[in-house]
């Protein structure tokens, strides 16, 4: 059932503004709390945005405590065009100079890819009792087939539940059809906090699906108390 918690936004700027300003105050406070920030970011374009209004804090972002981690990844070389990791050096991590030593990319280029990112998980990122590392913040966002993550509506109820990466096949429905390498929703949903960013009337409906059950085989669905900012 949809345990979610939505605020609307009437235009995309002050629905970026808000994020942003929602994953700087919460990583002050892990900050303050425990001296360090665990985020894990999405691909797509969404993030551009986002990434844009985080750039204007970036004086009040503690850069030095902040461990970046990616939600999934296409399994293509970092310098390619369709790179989740390469779309955010161009933005967020040129501009942030974040330290090199605190961005952990997922290396999908690689044959072995998920088995490296599972290991970097484990080491650098604390468990829960499980075995599966607990992000503070996942920013997800969601495809026109409701898909989130790399999770698609196609592979919903095939993937394994016991593992923290899992290495998909390209997606029926979307683009790009490639290969990738994703956290499962168990990994996402041990994370302390979820946000969706969506924007648009086509994403509006699958999250009105959402709440009113009609979207249960949507991927984005089975995030468990997910923050939306919608515009
Ligand atoms: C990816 C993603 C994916 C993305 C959604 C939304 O690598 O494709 O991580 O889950 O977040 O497809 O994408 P947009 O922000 O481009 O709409």
């Amino acid at each position: 059932m949809y345990d979610g918690e939505i605020f609307n936004y009437k235009t995309s700027e002050s629905l970026f503004e808000a994020s942003a300003e929602y994953i700087l105050r919460y990583c002050q406070k892990a900050v303050a709390e425990k001296g360090v920030f665990y985020l894990a970011i999405s691909g797509g374009k969404t993030p551009d945005l986002l990434f844009a209004e985080l750039i204007k804090e970036k004086d009040s972002l503690p850069l030095d405590k902040i461990q970046l981690f990616w939600v999934d990844e296409r399994c293509v070389p970092p310098d390619s065009p369709e790179s989740n990791y390469g779309r955010a050096k161009k933005g967020l991590l040129q501009n942030f100079l974040l330290p090199k030593s605190n961005i952990h990319r997922i290396k999908a280029e690689e044959s072995d890819g998920e088995l490296s990112y599972i290991e970097d998980l484990k080491k650098l990122v604390p468990l829960n009792k499980s075995g599966f590392p607990v992000f503070d913040l996942v920013v997800l966002g969601v495809g026109p087939d409701g898909h989130t993550a790399s999770i698609f509506p196609e592979k919903l109820g095939l993937l394994p539940e016991d593992k923290v990466v899992l290495r998909v096949p390209p997606p029926e429905i979307v683009s790009p059809k490639l290969q990738r390498i994703t956290l499962s929703l168990e990994t996402i949903n041990a994370a302390k906090k979820k946000i969706f960013i969506i924007t648009g009337s086509e994403k509006a409906e699958l999250l009105d699906k959402i709440k009113n059950g009609q979207g249960n085989h949507f991927p984005a669905s089975k995030v468990t108390q997910a923050k939306w900012f919608v515009c």
